[in-house]
């Protein structure tokens, strides 16, 4: 997803890139999610969902609890509402006996695209290799061995409410992987610009169609892959649309992947506070952070939306963030991680 964020300003970029049909698309399991009105033929993920306040929870709210967008009144999609569960009552090791979460899963999902898992009532014909690797597919935690409970994987984090896969194709993880591209902040005469006496990093943000919040430009995990093949595929893909480039062209985006990439550092691995999240399925992700300390590499495109984007820009990173799921936690590591200002 969100391919043509970038483009190169060298010239070999700078023309118009042919058209590839989407169905054409060699990438699985991507996750953008739209409404049947967003739909397309191909073998994206697809839901819409609008933004409301609880996918808009600011960096300083995120900290104090964990679990707060995947309890959010409203299910992403949709009218149905979950069972409101109190902050005390998350935990599965506090006793709830009347707890009666709402069942939710999309049709999107119920229609079984190459992504989707098997109905709940399938299960029992088509087992499903709980913690471990599922033929190609992988259904372990980053958390370690989660639960099954009456055959279905239960979330490790807690309760949220509502039972079912919401928008997730996967029983228990659906795994992610995010890439955080950060530069110094510069002023007009190059130099580092300060904030509360420390310098003040960058990174690329996107602005999803799906629900108009902003993100790293992440995605989902295809069956088999490996997470660093994910993180630079995504980037190339929905970075620098590759999807539409030329073999020459692709190639030329791929060596620069390959430079930008090679000392990626790992910022976080595990459970996202995803608003899609169930008792069932939840979203997990890796994040790596790339960083082009002497702004050289990433200063090489131009930053331009378009696909699942409608916007695209470099955002400061500040404690004053607001961005999907867990994605001002990882930015607030990747702060840390360069004594940047925060
Ligand atoms: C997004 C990732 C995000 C993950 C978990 C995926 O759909 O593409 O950026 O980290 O969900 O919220």
């Amino acid at each position: 997803m969100f391919a043509r964020i970038f483009r190169f300003s060298s010239p070999l970029f700078l023309h118009s890139f042919r058209n590839i049909s989407r169905s054409s698309r060699s990438s699985q399991g991507k996750h953008i999610l739209l409404s049947s009105a967003f739909h397309q033929p191909s073998t994206k993920q697809a839901v819409f969902f609008t933004a409301s306040a609880c996918l808009l929870v600011s960096g300083s709210a995120i900290k104090m609890k964990t679990h707060i967008k995947a309890r959010c009144a409203e299910y992403p999609g949709s009218s149905v509402r979950r069972l409101p569960v109190p902050d005390n009552k998350v935990s599965w090791d506090v006793e709830l006996p009347d707890y009666t979460p709402v069942e939710y899963t999309s049709e999107v999902v119920l229609k079984r695209p190459v992504w989707a898992d098997v109905p709940k009532e399938e299960l029992q014909s088509n087992p499903i290799k709980f913690n471990g690797l599922d033929g190609i597919i992988n259904r372990r935690s980053h958390l370690g061995d989660y639960r099954i409970v009456d055959s279905l994987p239960r979330n490790p984090v807690g309760r949220t409410g509502l039972t079912g896969r919401g928008l997730l194709g996967r029983w228990g993880p659906n795994h992610a992987a995010d890439p955080i591209v950060t530069k110094w902040k510069k002023d007009k005469n190059g130099q580092r610009v300060m904030k509360n006496g420390k310098p003040v990093l960058q990174f690329i943000a996107v602005q999803r169609r799906d629900n108009g919040q902003w993100a790293i430009p992440g995605g989902m995990v295809n069956a088999g892959e490996v997470v660093t093949i994910t993180i630079r595929r995504e980037f190339a893909e929905e970075s620098m649309n590759s999807l539409e480039a030329t073999p020459e062209e692709k190639k030329a985006i791929e060596a620069a992947v390959d430079e930008l990439f090679a000392g990626g550092v790992e910022v976080y691995r595990g459970y996202v506070d995803d608003p899609r999240n169930t008792d069932n399925a939840w979203m997990e992700t890796v994040a790596m952070n790339f960083h082009d300390k002497d702004g050289t590499s990433v200063s090489k495109f131009n930053l331009h939306a378009g696909d699942d984007a409608v916007g695209v820009k470099w955002i400061d990173l500040s404690s004053d963030l607001e961005l999907f799921a867990s994605h001002v936690d990882f930015l607030q590591t990747t702060a840390q991680k360069h004594d940047a200002s925060w």
